[in-house]
């Protein structure tokens, strides 16, 4: 366990949940942007609060550790813990720099959530495995969306490609992934999970869902096998893209032209409006970025755009 009062720094990268065809199930952490915090453990006074949050960025997110997603996992993990290890005497301090913009769908809240429990599973001497740690980060996601999905939690946990198999009981598997370089535009506008969420069909059609776990079959038997054209014939969604592209101004005609300039494949970013595409070359990323600047900047729409690579180490605790 850390001494009491040492402040550790936390490194909690973004993430891109679905992977276009695996709604809720893919996801992978990206190298940038991400969320800086930092965490210590102090004394518990009595009748005094057990998770103290202060934001130090300029969201002026809740301080409210029920209506912080960091307070929420941090409130489950505390829960788990005290159980486990009667007469706890502990409180913790995090201190939270957003770089990550909350809303912008490269899983801004999971990666608090992600980061705080990560980091008080190192303060506490990793009692919990990375498992425990997606459980509880998953409360994070309950209070932001309204619903316990890990898409985004996994992949800013573990790191690189992961698959969520089963939320109850919880089973990831994290995949092999070869070198990609990804491209993410962040049209300014602001989709809410829950909205993005709230529009979808609750039924689809046989057909549709034949050709939608052929695609996620075939994305992650490509990223197994090192394939990138079966990689990108597979990114493709047939049952959530149609529904939601409508909120995201140019969609459509970003996919044509960042396809054209050569990357595999992408769409909608989580929930959006971030969309996001997958190429294998550093080049070809580069020239996906002035499509997507091209595009919006003709639309008259502010953004921001990212190119990286995929994060393999996922949260990083940096003493
Ligand atoms: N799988 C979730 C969704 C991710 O698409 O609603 C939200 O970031």
């Amino acid at each position: 366990m850390a001494p009491m009062n040492q402040w550790i720094k936390i490194k909690a990268p973004a993430t891109v949940a679905n992977m276009v065809c695996g709604f809720d199930i893919l996801g992978f952490a990206v190298n940038s942007p991400y969320d800086e915090m930092e965490m210590r453990m102090v004394p518990y006074v009595e009748n005094g609060p057990k998770i103290i949050i202060i934001n130090i960025d300029q969201y002026n997110l809740p301080t409210d550790p029920e209506k912080n997603v960091a307070g929420a996992a941090l409130n489950a993990l505390l829960l788990e813990y005290e159980e486990q290890f009667s007469n706890t005497t502990i409180a913790f301090e995090v201190k939270i720099n957003k770089l990550i913009k909350p809303g912008s769908g490269v899983g801004s809240s999971a990666a608090s959530s992600a980061g705080a429990v990560v980091g008080a599973n190192y303060l506490l001497g990793k009692p919990f495995t990375n498992d425990d740690l997606v459980r509880f980060a998953m409360n994070g996601e309950k209070v932001a969306s309204g619903v316990k999905h890990a898409d985004n939690i996994a992949p800013c946990i573990f790191g690189g490609v992961t698959l969520v198999r089963s939320i109850f009981p919880l089973e990831i598997i994290a995949l092999p992934s070869p070198e990609l370089h990804v491209t993410i535009v962040h049209p300014q506008i602001e989709v809410k999970t829950s909205d993005a969420r709230s529009i979808l069909k609750h039924q689809v059609l046989l057909k549709d869902a034949i050709k939608q776990w052929g695609n996620i079959a075939g994305l992650v038997a490509g990223l197994m096998k090192k394939d990138y054209d079966l990689i990108g014939r597979s990114l493709e969604d047939v049952i959530i893209e149609p529904v939601r592209s409508i909120l995201i101004p140019g969609f459509d005609a970003l996919k044509i032209a960042c396809k054209k300039a050569g990357a595999l494949g992408g769409g909608i970013s989580g929930s959006g409006p971030s969309i996001f595409m997958l190429s294998k070359e550093k080049e070809t990323a580069l020239a996906v970025e002035a499509e997507m600047i091209k595009l919006y900047t003709g639309l008259g729409l502010a953004h921001h755009t990212y190119v990286t690579t995929i994060n393999e180490k996922g949260v990083e605790v940096i003493n």
